[in-house]
């Protein structure tokens, strides 16, 4: 695999040129890091799910380079969809619509639909639009960690987490440390009203401002088919627990407005909720790397992207509690 960082317009061109030969390519975007492959080619896809040791029946999202590649994905795409995309992207917001004649089964895990995404990274923009030049129609890119785990922030946390099973065409573009560092806000498009099928830096108010979030019985009928929802998942390998004090040797993530008790290691001390998100994967993995068992965390409270931080954590904390 090779590594490059802070890719040229040359390099990014190779990127691009080695996702439509059919191999893997993880980039960055301002979520978080994704591992790409050619969104048409089931090979390359099918490449992906190994990699992650992901089932096939969980979807990927495509990213596309504009709102003008949205019709090659989705058909009859709601007026609220349209609304969304305009104001939202580029940014960390993926659309699921009905799918078109492109989007296989082997994208969509045999649903119906189509999860749509244009990234603001300027890689992950450029990589797109220099893909498409050369007859691409989208890069289909889960996180580029192992199924289950914490999503990558940083370069270096996409190949200690899958540099193992990637090979010497495969590449890693390093444009450094994610902006938000959580995951993209997931919307259903497929009622009359969308409703977040996974909360993120694109928060509730946000939608409300072009249309009214719908019921959330509609959301349980097919929370099952996104992978994220699933309890066990964004863990890491130290305890995660909310809310509790710290002792002497735990790990502690908390706003700098707390102090750090005696012999407590300070993983992190945002100063602000957007902050908190940006470093919470990063704290996560140095827990981790310094071989942590306990890592306890103060959710920063509010709205927002509270909701989004709050989500992550409380599933990160749960495969303790479960058998
Ligand atoms: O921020 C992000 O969304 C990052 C970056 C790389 O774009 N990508 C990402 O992908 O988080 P992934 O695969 O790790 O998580 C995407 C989630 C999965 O839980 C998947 O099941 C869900 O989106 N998803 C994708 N397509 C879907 C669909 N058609 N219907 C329902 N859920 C879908
Ligand atoms: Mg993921």
């Amino acid at each position: 695999m090779e590594v490059i960082s802070n890719p040229s317009q040359v390099e990014i061109k190779k990127a691009a040129q080695a996702l439509k030969d059919g191999h893997l390519v993880a980039f960055p975007t301002e979520t978080v890091y994704g591992l790409g492959a050619d969104a048409t080619n089931e090979k390359a896809v099918s490449r992906v799910y190994s990699v992650k040791g992901r089932p096939t029946d969980h979807p990927l999202i495509v990213h596309i380079s504009s709102i003008n590649q949205l019709n090659k994905w989705a058909v009859d795409i709601p007026e609220y969809a349209i609304k969304l995309a305009n104001k939202f992207w580029p940014g960390p917001m993926t659309l699921i619509l009905k799918r078109s004649e492109i989007a296989k089964d082997f994208i969509t895990g045999g649903q119906e639909n189509v999860g749509v995404r244009v990234p603001s990274h300027p890689v992950a923009l450029s990589l797109l639009s220099e893909f498409e030049k050369l007859g691409g129609l989208g890069i289909a890119a889960p996180s580029a960690n192992k199924f289950g785990a914490v999503s990558p922030t940083y370069a270096r946390s996409v190949y200690q987490e899958i540099g193992e099973s990637l090979n010497q065409f495969d590449m890693v573009l390093d444009g450094g440390d994610c902006d938000v560092g959580i995951e993209s806000t997931i919307i259903s498009c497929l009622y009359e009203t969308p409703f977040i099928l996974r909360p993120g830096a694109i928060t509730e108010s946000d939608i409300q401002e072009i249309s009214k979030v719908g019921a959330e019985k509609v959301l349980r009928r097919i929370m099952p088919k996104v992978s994220g929802s699933f309890a066990r998942h964004y863990c890491p390998k130290s305890e995660v627990v909310l809310g509790q004090l710290p002792k002497a040797g735990d790990g502690y993530l908390a706003l700098s407005t707390f102090s750090t008790p005696k012999g407590v290691i300070r993983l992190a001390a945002p100063e602000s909720a957007e902050d908190f998100a940006k470093v919470l994967y990063k704290a996560f993995r140095k827990a981790d790397d310094m071989g942590l068992k306990k890592i306890v965390v103060v959710p920063p409270s509010g709205k927002g992207i509270c909701d989004a931080i709050f989500d992550r954590l409380v599933k990160a904390s749960i495969r303790h509690v479960e058998t």
